[in-house]
């Protein structure tokens, strides 16, 4: 994969992560009943989607200088949250987790989403525009990393550090699952594209030879059609 190619996909993938994260923190937001807590998810939730237009517009300048065709393959659309698992077709976490179960994936998610960062600031130059705007929202991450674990603290003190490292490492490899899922669709997508074209190609070469006339209806009796006739 080329330089460019693969920092579109940078970007693209992570664009899609942030935006899910907002999708997923409005989701808890409108089921939570103690309006102390939905103010957090609330407040959480417009940092991720600031995340997400952020990375957007990162994609979008690359986009930009990219040919139409490589370009083409990043155009986001909504479902696609869903096809590459960033969201689950069962239903948003709040709603398919325990609140134990889906405050430590937070917990997790938020330390792994900054780790991950650090990458892309290398990539775009810490003194940058765009290495100074990922070092905020690495700033971010951290904060919402440190409110889950205040919560955590809070309601669930008894949970040791190395549960909570089981949890890390299960989102971890999850995380390494949906990749390689996303590797699997892109391969199966270079293999059958010729197939499906080829096909397309053969059912034109037919559909040229075929002697149309023989479809016209206009004149002719129906009732007197064979039962066994395509008309
Ligand atoms: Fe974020
Ligand atoms: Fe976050």
């Amino acid at each position: 994969m080329k330089k460019s190619q693969s920092e579109l996909t940078v970007f693209y993938e992570t664009a899609h992560a942030e935006l899910a994260s907002a999708l997923e923190m409005l989701a808890a937001c409108k089921v939570t009943e103690s309006p102390k807590q939905a103010y957090g998810y609330f407040m959480h939730a417009k940092d991720e989607y600031n995340h997400a237009r952020s990375f957007f517009e990162m994609l979008s300048k690359r986009g930009k200088r990219a040919s139409i065709e490589i370009a083409r393959d990043f155009r986001f659309t909504p479902p696609s949250l869903i096809t590459k698992g960033y969201i689950s077709k069962k239903g948003f976490l709040i709603d398919t987790m325990k609140l134990k179960d889906f405050i430590a994936f937070v917990y997790t998610n938020e330390l792994l989403a900054k780790s991950s960062f650090e990458n892309i600031l290398i990539l775009v130059g810490h003194s940058t525009e765009e290495g100074r705007r990922i070092t905020s929202i690495m700033a971010d991450e951290l904060r919402h990393h440190g409110m889950a674990k205040k919560f955590f603290l809070n309601h669930y003190s008894a949970l040791q550090p190395w549960q909570l490292l089981i949890y890390r490492t299960k989102e971890t490899m999850h995380n390494k699952g949906r990749k390689i899922y996303d590797a699997n669709l892109k391969f199966l997508d270079r293999l059958l594209t010729p197939l499906y074209r080829a096909l397309a190609y053969l059912a034109g070469t037919i559909a040229i030879k075929l002697n149309l006339n023989e479809f016209k209806r206009e004149g002719k009796n129906l009732m007197n059609i064979s039962s066994q006739s395509i008309l």
